[in-house]
């Protein structure tokens, strides 16, 4: 993610927007809250159609049964996705055995540069079971709207690109349904903690 004050502002809608649907849903279990107003969870995630970096057609059924441990990023960035995606591996080598019922996954907001070999060639070097999903642009938006990303392409000086986009790693149950989500920030203790507590 490139830093800039203009990015922030949509990430901390998009932060607020999260934490509002997960309060909401939290919310049920509180008593003495008075009348239920509402059933199910934040809306957040739902089905996707990709392709893994061995040029595999996946969806999201596919990984049914075990949790996935989504995050949004894309290979060029130079600084928090790297970083995030090194938490993730961190966390999962801190719970062990039972990180194997989790499947780490990157899903690019690049599509244009993150081709199936650029992202093995990258997922590869933050662990074996690491899976990056790309698909054109349509499936890519289609992914990014259903997990309520945001992630918009920046002109860089020589004509390249950098990509501003939120950050945020969202564990996604056996049945596919969104469990918890985290910030960058986290650590990799506290995010080791947090999988334990749930696998
Ligand atoms: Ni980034």
């Amino acid at each position: 993610m490139l830093r800039n004050r203009q990015a922030l502002i949509p990430y901390l809608l998009l932060v607020a927007a999260l934490a509002g649907g997960v309060l909401w849903h939290e919310s049920e279990k509180v008593p003495g809250l008075g009348r239920v107003v509402s059933t199910g969870r934040a809306d957040i995630g739902g089905p996707f159609q990709l392709t893994d970096q061995s040029g595999k057609r996946v969806t999201d059924k596919d990984f049914r049964g075990r949790y996935m441990l989504i995050y949004f990023g894309y290979s060029f960035c130079p600084d928090v996705c790297p970083t995030t995606l090194a938490v993730m591996a961190q966390a999962l080598e801190k719970v062990g055995d039972r990180s194997r019922r989790v499947a780490p996954i990157l899903i690019t907001i690049d599509p244009e540069r993150d081709t199936p070999k650029v992202l093995e060639d990258y997922v590869k070097a933050f662990g074996p079971t690491f899976v990056g999903l790309t698909g054109n642009a349509a499936e890519i938006k289609e992914v990014e709207k259903k997990y309520r990303v945001y992630a918009v392409k920046k002109p860089l000086e020589g004509g390249n690109y950098g990509m501003d986009h939120s950050s945020v790693i969202y564990l996604m149950g056996p049945d596919g349904k969104l469990v918890s989500f985290y910030d960058e920030a986290i650590s990799p203790d506290d995010l080791a903690k947090e999988l334990k507590q749930r696998l």
